[in-house]
């Protein structure tokens, strides 16, 4: 129970931090590190344009437009191997179904532009689960494709100035609701197989299902976007980077009903053995709220493995979570090597939730002793105000999740400080948290690189806190 004297000292100028943090745009422990999103470089503008309108496009909100994306792109082809190409959607209100993107493409919307999903299911049409899945996520068999789709791509963007794609998605949470759905919803967007995908300075509203998708995935940017559907609406994930590598994810706004950014990797025996990791995501600068998910989370198909993932400067306010991660026995793979801080939480329930027994599984196929193993999962500097519970930490009989580390993290819990944080079969280190971390979390050790720290970052230092560096400013 280390650190309580310091942790109540502190909370006096629990709302001073918080004044800092509201101030200053980017405060002094925001290094310069980024470890992947400061290397990408953006596209040079395509040497060819077309406009939606040149393929017969109408712009009512009532014409169905699919043909003519399709014509588009498929014109659009002939460009890949001249620098690419961009296809332009100007201000209106342009209807459609399903599409699919090519490689070194540009979807570019004007700013009054809105592409609206088709609100018949037939447009969306049915297409193979994923191997790693071995089913669709909601039904068995086969599953709706997004409304903008890709598989096999390179190069390939999604912007513009502020433009909007709606999903329309009432419909499908509709079918949810009363089950009535013959297949798995649709997501809005899917990338499978892609190098090279860029989405950006564009908002999202009303997905079906999961928002943005990739998957199979390497070298994926997101800046800038707004993701949008109404609190109550079932599994409207965010963005969920799925068996995917080298994602970045910043400067982002979203509040939807479920997960607002989930790391994902397959599941249970199909995800076993497809063993497609995630791995080197980053994420920085998200601000947003989740009715019944996590601000973060990772999981809880996570059977393919999910490491290096880098969180910092997350602002998640009136949700259920803050921080997740969900497994299960069955779902073997591993979380290892993430590192999450800067974290402010605002009228959050569970400010930092590990589940290992979530449950779920695609069939009754799979192996009840594949375990997972979640170790070196570092979690610092969190404040939070309104919580309801500090954290929940739950491991696996058996297989207990090792050096979860926590430091510098000041909630200001509304139920009773005893129960305010559990933990089973967890071990790891903590200090400077208030209210006083759980008996499993030792106190960090003088050479505190016990705790997972990407390179160039420093391990948590028991004996220097961020707050009270802030504090004195
Ligand atoms: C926690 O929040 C309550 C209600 O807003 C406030 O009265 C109290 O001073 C806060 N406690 C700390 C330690 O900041
Ligand atoms: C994508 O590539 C894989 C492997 O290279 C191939 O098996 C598959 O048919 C391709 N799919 C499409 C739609 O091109
Ligand atoms: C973000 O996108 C908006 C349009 O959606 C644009 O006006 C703004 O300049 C962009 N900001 C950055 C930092 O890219
Ligand atoms: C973009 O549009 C969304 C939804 O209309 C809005 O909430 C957001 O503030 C806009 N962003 C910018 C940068 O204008
Ligand atoms: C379920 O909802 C859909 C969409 O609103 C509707 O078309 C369908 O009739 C409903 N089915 C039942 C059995 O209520
Ligand atoms: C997003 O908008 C900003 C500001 O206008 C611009 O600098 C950036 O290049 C845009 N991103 C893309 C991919 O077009
Ligand atoms: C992750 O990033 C590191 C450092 O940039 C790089 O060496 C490694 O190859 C990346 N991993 C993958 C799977 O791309
Ligand atoms: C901790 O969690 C366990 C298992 O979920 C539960 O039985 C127990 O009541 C909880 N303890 C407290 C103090 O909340
Ligand atoms: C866990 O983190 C420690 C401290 O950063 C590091 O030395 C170790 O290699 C990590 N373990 C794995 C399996 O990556
Ligand atoms: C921790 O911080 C203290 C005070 O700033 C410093 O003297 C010490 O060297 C630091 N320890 C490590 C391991 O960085």
């Amino acid at each position: 129970m280390g650190g309580r004297g310091i942790c109540h000292m502190r909370s006096a100028s629990f709302f001073v931090v918080l004044l800092v943090l509201a101030t200053i745009g980017k405060p002094p422990w925001a290094g310069a590190h980024g470890f992947l999103c400061e290397n990408f470089k953006s596209r040079a503008d395509r040497p060819h344009s077309v406009s939606i309108t040149e393929f017969g496009a109408v712009g009512d909100g009532v014409t169905l437009n699919t043909k003519a994306f399709q014509n588009a792109i498929f014109y659009l082809n002939s460009f890949s191997d001249k620098g690419g190409a961009q296809l332009f959607v100007p201000a209106g209100k342009w209807l459609t179904g399903s599409f699919s993107l090519i490689s070194h493409l540009t979807l570019s919307l004007d700013k009054n532009a809105i592409i609206l999903g088709s609100m018949d299911p037939y447009d969306w049409p049915i297409t193979d689960p994923l191997p790693s899945y071995g089913r669709g996520r909601e039904l068995p068999g086969e599953r709706h494709q997004s409304l903008i789709f890709g598989h096999n791509l390179t190069d390939v963007v999604i912007t513009g100035d502020n433009g909007t794609i709606d999903g329309q998605g009432s419909i499908w949470w509709a079918m949810f609701n009363n089950n009535s759905l013959y297949h798995t919803r649709p997501h809005l967007v899917e990338l499978m197989h892609t190098t090279g995908l860029v989405i950006s300075n564009i908002t999202f509203k009303n997905s079906p299902f999961w928002t943005i998708h990739p998957v199979y995935c390497n070298q994926v940017f997101i800046q800038n976007i707004t993701i949008l559907a109404p609190l109550d609406s079932p599994n409207t994930d965010g963005i969920d980077p799925d068996s995917s590598t080298n994602v970045c994810i910043k400067d982002c706004y979203i509040s939807t009903g479920d997960d607002l950014i989930v790391i994902k990797s397959g599941w249970d025996e199909y995800g076993i053995s497809f063993a497609r990791p995630s791995s080197n995501i980053s994420i920085e600068r998200i601000l947003g709220r989740s009715k019944n998910g996590a601000g973060i989370a990772i999981g809880s198909e996570m059977s393919g493995g999910v490491s290096e993932v880098h969180a910092e400067e997350i602002h998640i306010f009136n949700s259920r979570h803050g921080i997740r991660i969900k497994t299960s026995p069955g779902r073997g793979g591993y979380v290892r090597n993430v590192y999450i801080s800067n974290v402010i939480l605002t009228d959050v329930e569970y400010a930092i939730r590990i589940t290992g027994q979530f449950g779920e599984h695609p069939d009754d196929n799979y192996d009840p002793d594949a375990l997972p193993h979640i170790n070196n999962i570092t979690i610092r500097d969190v404040y939070g105000i309104g919580i309801g519970v500090a954290g929940i930490l739950e491991g696996i009989q058996g297989d207990s999740f090792s050096q979860i580390c926590l430091s510098d993290i000041l909630l200001n819990v509304t139920a009773a400080e005893d129960s305010s944080w559990n933990c089973s079969y967890v071990e790891g280190y903590s200090c400077l948290v208030s209210p006083s971390s759980c008996q499993p979390l030792q106190q960090i050790p003088r050479d505190s690189s016990v705790c997972y720290a990407p390179a160039d970052y420093l391990a948590p230092n028991c004996s220097s806190s961020t707050y009270v560096e802030l504090a004195s400013l």
